[in-house]
């Protein structure tokens, strides 16, 4: 192995250059080095539970001690059985009796330029006070909430509210349809949802409340529409329907008790897609969630008291919930919240924001830094980064290219990199470098959590060696696991712990290379990554053909510079020609089943889609077209081999 300054920028697959922490940085974190790790670990895999049980007792406030650890009868698992706490309690009351009750809990920017700032002290009173609205409006414990809203204080403080109570909040992202929304209220059964006027996104208003008019057409469960006024733009509220949030927060006392909870309470759902058409709502409950996403924040992070902390990520998406709220404000760190888009005003942004707030720790997505290296280094070098002290990525992997400019440009080759590999299902961070303890390889989220035990499986469920490919899995129970598919007993089991029994199943392949470092190789299902964003194929299939031009349509995900994944799309029309306004047509008719983030990016149209002569789509032969590869493989079954010809012409 090199010694990571000198090696050349190799393949993802062959990468080995090693970047040790530097002494300085070791010797002040929480883990100090890969033998103390290791000690950590093995300690952690030997009795799972007496290791959780330890930081739960010190770390979460209990109205009620639990008396079991751990009940495990797979697929359920019940944490801290027996035990009543509240996470809205141990992210702001356990604070209010020690300094950090006056230390901002969010640093807070709208896209115009507009600054808040809440200290934990402020925002246990503003949650108390929406607490006691949603109470107000008949919202109960085990009742669903939808959040629709930009990235505002407001966000972070109804999901909390939420928590206070009891109620499960379910926070749909803000770029989504209202048909998408509809489907998620409907399944989720909400009976309140949260939005506000309009958000900021590159410079334009985004109409929320005109969205959500338009999907409350469709959800039959909801009740009441809480509005909160953000732009200030025209909207139409609905009498007895819609409320402002102003005016209920003015009437709203500032005592409310958290509600002391049993640990498997259902905290939130999180609407992700899988290989259907239908996303899922993963379920988190309270104490194990909560416990999860404080000890994966503080070790991956080396979180510490003065630590000025920045996740890009939105709260419609996991990292928003486990990484902007639940995990930083159960451990008591300042955030900083950005509402919108990081080329506006210009492309610096990102970088104004971290010098502005002196940002000590930046946690972004892959696709981000790949758009960031496209719009050049002169954005970045107008700006002072030197508060930076450590770099994350998350939801994809990276690619040793961006890597190395993250650590360069980014990290003025200081920072260490902790790659986190995790998903929706895990609740928080799986694997990653400690910063203080693993030397990192780019392109590789390295090595197990405490307490994470993964086994990589081929398709005859035997364990595979060093550097083999195989499904990977996790062994064991771990707090933040999730709980369930809401109202989907069948899909929680056929999709997670079916495939190789008694296993939970990530749906990612990965190998583990004689370091025991592990590399993710891409998905086994049909779920695909466009720009962070995790997308069913089959989802996206199933908006087109709802229109009446298709007949038939296959989706596949090709490779993108700047987004990891594109979208193409093959289709069939049924009698009208392919067009370049019919392109359009589906384009935006996806926009409207779905939202931007599905919209294809290719549309080809041809008269046969190839298949199998049992009648499935050839998708390995699609990806490769649409990639513009050379067909290669076996396709002798193809059904018509003039299809690929075709196929090949269009466009
Ligand atoms: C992918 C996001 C490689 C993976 C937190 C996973 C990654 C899916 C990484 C989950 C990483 C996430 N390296 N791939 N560091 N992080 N993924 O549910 O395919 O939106 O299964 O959660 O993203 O996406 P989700």
């Amino acid at each position: 192995m090199s010694d990571g300054k000198t090696g050349q920028i190799d393949n993802v697959m062959h990468e080995s250059r090693l970047f040790p922490p530097s002494p300085e940085f070791a010797s002040k974190a929480r883990v100090k080095s890969v033998e103390e790790y290791e000690k950590i670990w093995n300690e952690a895999k030997a009795d799972i539970p007496a290791f959780w049980d330890k930081f739960a007792k010190e770390e979460l406030h209990w109205f009620e001690p639990y008396n079991q650890v751990l009940e495990w009868n797979c697929p359920d698992a019940k944490w801290f059985v027996g035990g009543k706490t509240n996470v809205s309690y141990n992210c702001l009351d356990r604070h209010l009796g020690t300094p950090t009750a006056d230390k901002t809990a969010i640093l807070w920017e709208g896209e115009p330029g507009d600054q808040r700032t809440l200290t934990y002290k402020e925002l246990h009173v503003e949650v108390c006070k929406f607490a006691n609205v949603l109470a107000g409006l008949g919202v109960e414990t085990g009742d669903r909430v939808s959040l629709y809203m930009p990235m505002v204080p407001e966000l972070a403080i109804a999901m909390l509210a939420c928590a206070r109570i009891g109620a499960i909040h379910s926070v749909i992202f803000a770029g989504f349809s209202a048909e998408s929304i509809a489907d998620r209220n409907n399944d989720a059964q909400a009976k309140v949802i949260v939005t506000a006027d309009a958000g900021w996104r590159r410079g334009k208003e985004l109409h929320l409340k005109a969205i959500v008019d338009e999907a409350l057409e469709k959800s039959e469960t909801i009740e009441k529409c809480v509005v909160l006024k953000r732009v200030g733009n025209e909207i139409e509220m609905k009498p007895e329907r819609d409320l402002w949030w102003h005016e209920l927060m003015a009437d709203a006392s500032a005592e409310r008790e958290a509600t002391p909870l049993d640990s498997e309470t259902p905290l939130f759902i999180l609407y992700t897609s899988g290989s259907t058409g239908k996303p899922k709502g993963i379920l988190h409950t309270t104490a194990g969630y909560n416990l999860y996403a404080k000890k994966s924040f503080e070790w991956v992070f080396d979180h510490r008291d003065d630590d000025i902390y920045w996740c890009t990520a939105d709260c419609g998406w996991i990292t928003g919930h486990s990484y902007v709220v639940y995990g930083p404000f159960s451990a008591g760190a300042t955030c900083v919240m950005y509402e919108g888009a990081p080329n506006f005003p210009d492309e610096g942004r990102f970088w104004e924001i971290i010098e502005k707030y002196k940002v000590t720790i930046m946690y972004t997505a892959p696709t981000a830094i790949r758009a960031f290296i496209k719009w050049g280094d002169q954005w970045v070098d107008k700006h002072d980064l030197s508060s930076l002290r450590l770099l994350g990525t998350v939801g994809e992997g990276i690619n040793p290219e961006a890597w190395m400019w993250y650590h360069k440009k980014i990290g003025g080759e200081r920072c260490p990199i902790v790659d986190t590999w995790w998903q929706t299902e895990t609740g928080g961070i799986m694997m990653s470098p400690l910063p203080g303890a693993i030397a990192t390889k780019p392109g590789s989220c390295t090595r197990p959590l405490f307490g994470i035990v993964p086994g990589i499986y081929d398709s005859s469920l035997e364990e595979v060696g060093k550097n083999q490919g195989g499904m990977l899995t996790i062994t064991q129970p771990w707090p933040g696991m999730l709980r369930g598919v809401w109202g989907d007993r069948e899909r929680f089991e056929a999709t997670y712990w079916s495939r190789v029994p008694g296993k939970y199943l990530a749906g990612d392949n990965a190998r583990c290379d004689e370091d025991g470092y592990y590399w993710i190789m891409g998905r086994i299902d049909d779920v695909i990554n466009v720009a962070g964003h995790r997308l069913s194929t089959i989802e996206v299939e199933s908006a087109l053909v709802s229109h009446p031009l298709v007949a038939e349509a296959a989706v596949v995900g090709r490779p993108h510079d700047i987004k990891g994944e594109a979208i193409a799309a093959f289709v069939t029309l049924k009698d009208t020609e392919a067009s370049e306004e019919a392109r359009e047509i589906l384009k935006q008719h996806v926009r409207k089943e779905i939202g931007a983030l599905a919209v294809p990016d290719d549309i080809r149209f041809t008269s046969i889609l190839p298949k199998t002569r049992s009648g499935k789509i050839m998708r390995r032969l699609l990806r490769d077209i649409a990639s513009g590869k050379e067909e290669v493989g076996d396709t002798t079954t193809l059904e018509d081999y003039s299809v690929l010809a075709k196929l090949r012409d269009n466009d």
